[in-house]
């Protein structure tokens, strides 16, 4: 494994980390506490340090998930972060709540879910402008900081094109962003990148496998089960997404070579880029998502040096 600096925070993060909202069951899957085990067991195995979760991947049941494999393991090695913003009600169902008192409620519950007296990174979980323009959530985040529940905030923005949040992070005292990225969508790279290497920001690549799409392994007109997040996709674009990624696989990915594990590759050779957070379904994908490290070289802005 090799690690990067998260912007201007003191963390030393994986440079390919695990991102959890599968554990939700918006994924078609549940998943059993053991099965959760042997995910974080082999990213742990492997280095990684990393887990990416939220309030709302399920009613705090991923937390939950990762809380209780936490207080079984040795919590100080993992860097956990999760989100504020909503409430979880059914699958695919949420309502928001970016109040500051019903955040501190949300706080509350995520580190009771994640049987933590810490989150090491607490992120704005995708809402709006004006929400985040509210001095009085992040006055009242700051002095959750300062109690030490937090050790350091971030904003996930919903666009990946959001300049307004990733503009106004660091007057908030938000330290990374948390962004859609990968090989079908660049659009950070205009604005949102520049702006984040300006002030220092950790940047955590999200959905960096296009949902999947990018491993390769689907083919136009494939079909997901009503409970798996891609059935809801707009099938006329999927069909032109796994079009591109037949053509990318193609023209573009070294023959022999893992599509996944490339398309993580191809985002961490942002000079802009931290880390990335697959989903990750089991072991196995923890592996291969892992490998994408033998394709990066030490020469990164952000390399961690000891
Ligand atoms: N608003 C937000 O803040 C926000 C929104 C979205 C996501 N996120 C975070 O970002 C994380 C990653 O995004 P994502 O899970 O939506 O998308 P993703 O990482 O692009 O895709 C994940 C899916 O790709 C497949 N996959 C993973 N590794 C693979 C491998 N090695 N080979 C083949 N297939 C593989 C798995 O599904 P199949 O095997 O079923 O294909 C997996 O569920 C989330 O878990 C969450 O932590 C945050």
């Amino acid at each position: 494994m090799k690690y990067r600096r998260l912007g201007k925070t003191d963390l030393k993060v994986s440079i390919v980390g695990v991102g959890t909202w599968q554990f939700g069951g918006e994924w078609g899957l549940t998943y059993t506490q053991a099965e959760a085990d042997a995910i974080l067991d082999q990213a742990a195995d492997l280095g990684i340090n990393l887990i990416d979760t939220a309030e709302c991947y399920g009613d705090h049941l991923s937390e939950s998930l990762i809380g209780n494999y936490l207080s079984r393991r040795n919590r100080e090695k993992w860097i956990v972060a999760t989100k504020f913003g909503h409430h979880f009600h059914d699958l695919f169902t949420r309502t928001d709540d970016f109040s500051a008192d019903g955040v501190i409620k949300q706080l509350d519950d995520s580190l009771k879910s994640l049987q933590t007296d810490y989150i090491d990174l607490y992120q704005f979980h995708s809402g709006p402008d004006d929400l985040f323009d509210n001095d009085l959530l992040w006055t009242t985040l700051d002095k959750q900081v300062q109690a030490g529940k937090i050790r350091h905030l971030g904003t996930s923005i919903g666009s990946n094109a959001n300049i307004h949040q990733t503009e106004g992070s660091t007057k908030v005292n938000s330290k990374a962003i948390q962004v859609v990225y990968n090989r079908l969508d660049r659009a950070p790279e205009e604005l949102v990148f520049p702006s984040c290497t300006s002030q220092d920001l950790g940047v955590l690549a999200r959905v960096p496998l296009a949902s999947g799409y990018l491993s390769g392994k689907y083919k136009p007109g494939a079909v997901f089960s009503n409970t798996d997040v891609r059935h809801r996709h707009d099938a006329d674009s999927v069909k032109l997404k796994l079009e591109e990624v037949q053509r990318i696989q193609q023209e573009e990915v070294p023959p022999g070579m893992d599509m996944a594990k490339w398309a993580l590759a191809w985002c961490l050779k942002h000079d802009a880029v931290t880390t990335v957070i697959p989903g990750c379904k089991t072991p196995e994908q923890v592996v291969a998502n892992a490998s994408a490290t033998e394709l990066i070289s030490d020469n990164h802005p952000q390399a961690w040096k000891s």
